[in-house]
């Protein structure tokens, strides 16, 4: 398996606390990668400086085979790199429709793009997650649940290589959260997509992922198949606890 992404030496201090301590992994093309860890571990921060919202203090980022580390947001998603929020980040103006074309618009190189065609693909990407119903509406009408599926519709209308999913399943009731798992792994099969995927609930990741790593104050704690991971006593200790059933 070759690297979509290789990741060196990652570092990213906020006044005295050094919320990313030296992290360095690879995630393979094709992959679905699990990310784990307690809160505060630093999970987020990683989501913000891989996909360039937050600059490191040191370290290297390369995607496809390009050194990113110095590129900016904008610049990393024509690249093909897509993120969600952990908390949905909508315009509250817009409605869904117009808030999924700007992502069509971001995705791709401008000069080519026509306001029909942007329409057009828009419309694929919310009935993709079910929300062609809801294209006039404003995103500060929508639902929590709405509001998650309008955060996928604008991070695939991006076209990405690489999906960086920062809790899908947070604040959804058990039959969304259901839900946006499904789709997640429809849109990795639909789409192609390389998958790095930060969740709470183990039983998800455990099902979905190819590999976990787990993460704490910022380091590596372990890394592996779902199976090693879960079962690796210094994640237990830090993160699943003494409750925690050992994986059969
Ligand atoms: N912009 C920021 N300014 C200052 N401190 C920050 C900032 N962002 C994150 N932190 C701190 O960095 C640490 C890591 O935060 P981060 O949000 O990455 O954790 P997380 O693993 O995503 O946690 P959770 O599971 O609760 O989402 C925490 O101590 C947090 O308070
Ligand atoms: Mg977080």
């Amino acid at each position: 398996m070759s690297e979509i992404m290789i990741v060196k030496n990652l570092t990213k201090r906020f006044g005295g606390l050094v919320a990313v301590d030296n992290l360095s992994f690879s995630i393979y093309k094709g992959e679905t990668l699990g990310f784990i860890g307690p809160n505060g571990a630093g999970k987020s921060t990683v989501v913000n400086l891989l996909s360039g919202y937050l600059m490191p203090d040191s370290g290297q980022i390369i995607f496809d085979g390009v050194d990113i580390t110095k590129k900016k947001a904008h610049e990393r998603a024509r690249m093909g790199i897509a993120r969600t929020y952990q908390i949905p980040r909508p315009f509250p103006e817009l409605s869904a429709l117009n808030s999924v074309m700007a992502a069509v618009v971001a995705g791709k190189d401008r000069k080519n793009q026509s306001f029909e065609d942007a329409g057009g693909e828009a419309t694929h990407y919310l009935e993709f997650v079910g929300l062609f119903g809801k294209r006039n509406i404003l995103a500060k009408d929508l639902t929590f649940y709405e509001l998650r599926m309008l955060e996928m519709a604008r991070a695939l209308a991006t076209t990405p290589k690489l999906l960086f999913l920062d809790e899908v399943m947070a604040g959804l009731n058990p039959g969304e959260a259901t839900r946006a798992v499904d789709l997640v792994v429809r849109a990795k099969e639909q789409f192609n997509l390389t998958v790095f995927w930060i969740e709470h609930v183990m039983a998800v990741l455990i099902e979905a992922a190819d590999r976990i790593i787990a993460i704490h104050y910022g380091q590596k704690l372990a890394e592996g198949t779902p199976e090693e991971v879960v079962n690796n006593d210094a994640v237990i200790e830090a993160y699943l606890g003494k409750g925690w059933k050992k994986y059969a």
